[in-house]
């Protein structure tokens, strides 16, 4: 079965509360924190994922795109107040990958590895132990409402193909310009956990769109 992350990115931050209520149907609330450093944007951390928490029933799939992440994993840990089901980090941002694996992992939560559209899945082979989701962006990382990347897509099946080689039962999740048109095609490569923002939000209906996805599985 498919899981569905609506990022609460893409939620109109003046009525939150209505927002995450919109959404409470999916199987994950994906928040992603920036720190205007690694990507050009600065979106939210912890004073605002501690208030999602009090209020959302969902586990969060948090998204760091933040360079050494390690400085702030522990607070956004703290914030979430038992909510967070799997903290990711970006590749690109870390000295340590390793290292910054073993601090989440020793958080009892999942770990998760981002990669940006340019970098490869082979990066990933020998800390493949420590990963619990491989997340493909399939957009330039920093923004919501931008255009799928089509040329990710083989690397969703290489990824599949590594985690099948390797004997590994990471999740493959995608994130990026996914909606009812785009998400055929990743779900066809291999991804198994879906983030949409625009498509899930800016919707008439949020919780169809919800629906609709996850039965592409
Ligand atoms: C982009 C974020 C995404 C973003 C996706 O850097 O990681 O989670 O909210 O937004 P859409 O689905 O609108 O592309
Ligand atoms: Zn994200």
């Amino acid at each position: 079965m498919l899981k569905i992350a609506p990022s609460l990115l893409a939620a109109d931050f003046a009525c939150l509360k209505e927002e995450m209520a919109k959404v409470e149907k999916a199987d994950y609330l994906h928040v992603d924190v920036m720190d205007g450093q690694f990507v050009p944007n600065i979106s939210f951390g912890p004073p605002v994922i501690a208030a999602a928490a009090r209020i959302s029933p969902l586990p969060f799939d948090v998204h760091m795109m933040v360079e050494e992440p390690e400085r702030l994993i522990p607070d956004i840990f703290a914030a979430g107040q038992g909510k967070i089901d799997c903290i990711t980090i970006h590749w690109e941002a870390c000295r340590h990958v390793h290292r910054t694996l073993q601090v989440i992992k020793n958080l009892e939560v999942k770990a998760g590895v981002a990669l940006n559209p340019a970098t490869p899945i082979s990066e990933l082979k020998y800390i493949l132990p420590l990963i619990d989701r491989i997340l493909i962006m399939t957009v330039n990382p920093g923004f919501g409402g931008q255009a799928f990347l089509s040329e990710v897509l083989p690397k969703i099946e290489d990824a599949a193909n590594l985690i099948t080689s390797a004997k590994a039962t990471c999740d493959i999740e995608v994130d990026g310009g996914i909606d009812r048109q785009t998400a055929p095609l990743v779900v066809s490569a291999g991804a198994r956990v879906l983030v949409a923002g625009t498509a899930i939000f800016r919707a008439p209906d949020p919780e169809q769109v919800i629906e609709d996805l996850r039965q592409l599985s």
